[in-house]
């Protein structure tokens, strides 16, 4: 069986009448981890998002394919149910909905079977232990009041649960304090095996302190603009996507 997982071709993409992803081509296999950076407003969202599904994106010619399956006009829960996850950059706060009953929820939808309600709740209290979350959280609004911080651990909980095939986290890193960072961390390196990959968006490098990145992709203008491995985050880091710009200009003769 082929060890891959996913498999973009030619991708573009609108938002309303904007063209916003051009072009692009990606390779996902299992026991990778793929990392996206690019300036703001660059297209990293929009990619996790069609990935996703999200209706709001709209696919004007490409192809997607999940384990050799066609997805490209899938909906978003079929995809879910074949693995592929997406933490939100900006998680939306559902009043009447507790943490416990969403995410026992969508397990027994992604799973499609039911979930043994006690074997749910201890491996629940597990995976919130170890990401230093109160127990009481469980039962609270999902994301209802939740601090910025607290949604984001709250995605990772969703993760580690859910168990994808293929998790995409846009961002998680935002708005984390160091040892937040640290623990979040510490949740990917568990999460992460042989079986399944990762596609991290990120503006920092140390989300990815505790995973190896096998690629670094950039974004700019909706374009991959440069492809590398783990280094790339740390030229990034310390120079801005100013020199990628440039390579970009010169190479379209500008
Ligand atoms: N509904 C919309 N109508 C028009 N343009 C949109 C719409 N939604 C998003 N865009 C534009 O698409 C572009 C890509 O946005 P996207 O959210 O994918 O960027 P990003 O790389 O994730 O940025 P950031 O680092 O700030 O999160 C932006 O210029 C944004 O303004
Ligand atoms: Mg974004």
């Amino acid at each position: 069986m082929s060890d891959i997982l996913l498999e973009i071709k030619d991708l573009n993409v609108k938002v309303g009448d904007k063209h916003i992803l051009k072009n692009i081509n990606l390779v996902i296999k299992k026991g990778e981890t793929h990392v996206v950076m690019g300036p703001n407003g660059s297209g990293k969202s929009t990619l996790v998002n069609t990935i996703m599904s999200n209706p709001k994106y709209e696919i004007m010619s490409g192809k997607i394919f999940f384990e050799g399956e066609d997805v490209t006009d899938m909906a978003a829960d079929e995809r879910a149910k074949r693995g592929i996850f997406m933490s939100f950059q900006s998680p939306v706060e559902v009043s009447g909905i507790s943490v416990e009953n969403f995410i026992r929820t969508s397990k027994s939808a992604v799973d499609d079977k039911p979930v043994s309600v006690l074997r749910f709740n201890m491996d629940l209290s597990k995976k919130m232990k170890e990401l230093q979350m109160k127990p009481e959280y469980a039962a609270r609004y999902l994301n209802y009041g939740f601090s910025g911080g607290e949604k984001k651990k709250t995605e990772i909980l969703q993760m580690r649960i859910l168990n994808p095939k293929l998790a995409m986290l846009d961002e998680t890193d935002s708005g984390l304090d160091v040892d937040a960072v640290r623990i979040v961390s510490e949740g990917i390196k568990d999460y992460k095996n042989d079986d399944n990959a990762l596609l991290i968006i990120t503006h920092h490098k140390e989300i990815i302190h505790n995973v190896v990145p096998d690629f670094v992709h950039v974004l700019v203008d909706g374009a991959i603009a440069k492809e590398g491995d783990g280094s790339l985050i740390h030229k990034i880091e310390e120079e801005g996507y100013g020199w990628i710009r440039d390579e970009v200009n010169s190479s379209n003769g500008n």
